[in-house]
């Protein structure tokens, strides 16, 4: 009898254990292959008015080293000589820079020497016929000391002929607070041994530093973006340990301290900026930008690529989001769940950086560390670019309209690029044409209200680990030849969307 009972109770247990994966996976949407999405077949797809077509650059990305943990950091990469190039782009291993030796210490100290080089590559954006340059002020160029009350003259100065140099070329600024970088001392330990964002003080620095922006660059200024890709920082930094910190936590939920103080300071951001520019009378539009990116089962008939697949795409690409938009920090599979006062509804657009599509292989067993791939092995004849990225334009389409209906927001554009070192770059010339038509789709087609397209990068530049090999620029550094300036082929294509603003007929076909 027992036995009987036992057993049909089994039986049904795992009848409802069927079900439940059966309901899970069918629910769970499976690879979508779509390359581009349909469309017009070739038309000329006209932007609507107002339209910013940009391209960007990260101050230590292009600009001068300053006392920052990155610069700490490839100081002592290069008295230890660590610059393993791993097997490809992206496998340079932990605490290295690839190849970061073989360049000269100019290079190394002034990267694309924007510095010396900004009104140039500004006039050349305008003569291409851009009317947006995204770029970001440095906090340890103003701050380059703790106890300093008052930003750095000569900091403030520099940022001055800039902003007055893009007046000039009438290039509207759009602003970066934080692009991965921080000034070196704020990785001392504070009195609790706590470093960097986990420091007690933390916000109270951050706060001076962009009150001190604010008080400087408003009304100048009106498009800020407090944060760049907030996710990228915390798992570079802290769980791969790729970027200074160089940690190796074992999830996000062990650096929920972190992401706790990123939405903080986003917060905090946006209200100095706001209120700077309500009592000057000014409109100052705040967000944070997020790499969102397509992410696809590997084995679309495997449970755990596809269920993994989904909780990432929410984790990776919407949670910071969507913790701004309620004001509750959650950290997927941990039972982190945090209310952070002061920040639901703090974000006047949604910033998207989007690249490439990358590949999900899960393990149900360690469901918070899949394996991801940038391409997948049963398709190796699909092209990649230098760093062996595919072209996947559809995945800007499901992004930018995944973000305008969650959100109901503007949604601006502020990376989207790929590594193509050809002076000839018909393969960026293709991306740049694909991604452009995905974006006129998701306006016209899907409804997204987005008002700005600004590629990576204006000027070839130092892509972190990866060194000065791969080049992302519209226009060439040559870095062996006194920071001399080409522009592509893509940068002519570029112009002429960007002074129609619209893809002509001939690049608008799939
Ligand atoms: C970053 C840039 C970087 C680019 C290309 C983005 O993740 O914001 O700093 O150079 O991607 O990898």
């Amino acid at each position: 009898m027992f036995k009987r009972i036992g057993l049909a109770a089994l039986l049904g247990a795992l009848a409802i254990l069927l079900v439940l994966v059966a309901w899970l996976y069918v629910a769970t949407p499976g690879r979508d292959d779509t390359r581009t999405t349909p469309g017009p077949a070739a038309a000329t797809l006209e932007f609507p008015a107002g339209f910013f077509w940009g391209a960007a650059i990260s101050g230590h990305q292009a600009e001068a080293q300053q006392a920052s943990d990155w610069t700490a950091f490839e100081e002592d990469v290069l008295r230890n000589g660590r610059f393993d190039a791993g097997t490809a782009y992206g496998t340079t291993r932990p605490g290295h820079i690839r190849d970061f030796g073989r360049w000269s210490e100019a290079v190394r100290r002034q990267k694309s020497a924007f510095e010396t080089h900004y009104a140039e590559d500004l006039a050349a954006a305008r003569a291409l016929g851009l009317n947006a340059v995204r770029i970001s002020i440095e906090w340890a160029r103003l701050f380059p000391r703790p106890d300093m009350t008052a930003p750095a003259p000569e900091g403030i100065a520099y940022y001055e002929r800039v902003l007055a140099e893009m007046r000039e070329q009438r290039l509207t600024p759009f602003v970066t607070l934080f692009h991965y970088v921080s000034p070196q001392w704020f990785f001392e330990p504070d009195a609790s041994g706590k470093r960097g964002w986990e420091r007690r003080d933390a916000l109270e620095h951050w706060g001076r530093f962009v009150t001190a922006v604010a008080d400087h660059f408003i009304p100048d200024v009106e498009h800020w973006c407090t944060l760049n890709e907030p996710m990228v920082y915390l798992y570079s930094g802290y769980i791969d340990g790729v970027y200074p910190p160089l940690e190796h936590r074992a999830d996000a939920a062990a650096a929920a301290d972190v992401y706790q103080a990123l939405l903080g300071a986003h917060a905090l951001a946006y209200r100095i900026l706001h209120a700077t520019a309500g009592a000057r009378g000014a409109r100052a539009s705040v967000g944070i930008t997020q790499a969102a990116q397509a992410f696809a089962p590997l084995r679309d008939w495997h449970p755990a690529d596809r269920v993994i697949a989904r909780l990432v795409t929410q984790a990776w690409n919407w949670d910071f989001l969507d913790a701004i938009r309620s004001g509750r920090m959650r950290i997927a599979a941990s039972d982190v769940d945090r209310q952070i006062a002061g920040l639901a509804g703090t974000q006047d657009y949604i910033g998207i950086n989007y690249y490439t599509r990358v590949f999900i292989r899960g393990d149900l067993a360690h469901p918070t560390r899949p394996a991801v791939l940038y391409r997948d092995p049963a398709q190796p004849d699909e092209p990649v670019n230098d760093m062996g990225w595919t072209s996947y334009p559809h995945g800007l389409y499901a992004v930018l309209t995944e973000a305008a209906r969650r959100y109901a927001k503007p949604v601006f554009i502020l990376e989207n690029g790929t590594a193509d070192d050809a002076a000839d770059d018909v393969g960026r010339q293709r991306y740049l044409a694909a991604h452009v038509r995905e974006v006129w789709l998701a306006i016209h087609r899907g409804g997204a209200d987005v008002r700005s397209y600004i590629q990576w990068s204006l000027i070839d530049n130092f892509e972190w680990v990866d060194g000065f090999g791969p080049r992302l620029g519209l226009i060439a550094v040559d870095y062996e030849n006194g920071f001399r300036r080409s522009p592509r082929a893509s940068a002519r294509l570029y112009g002429e969307i960007a002074r129609s603003n619209s893809l002509p007929a001939t690049y608008a076909r799939p």
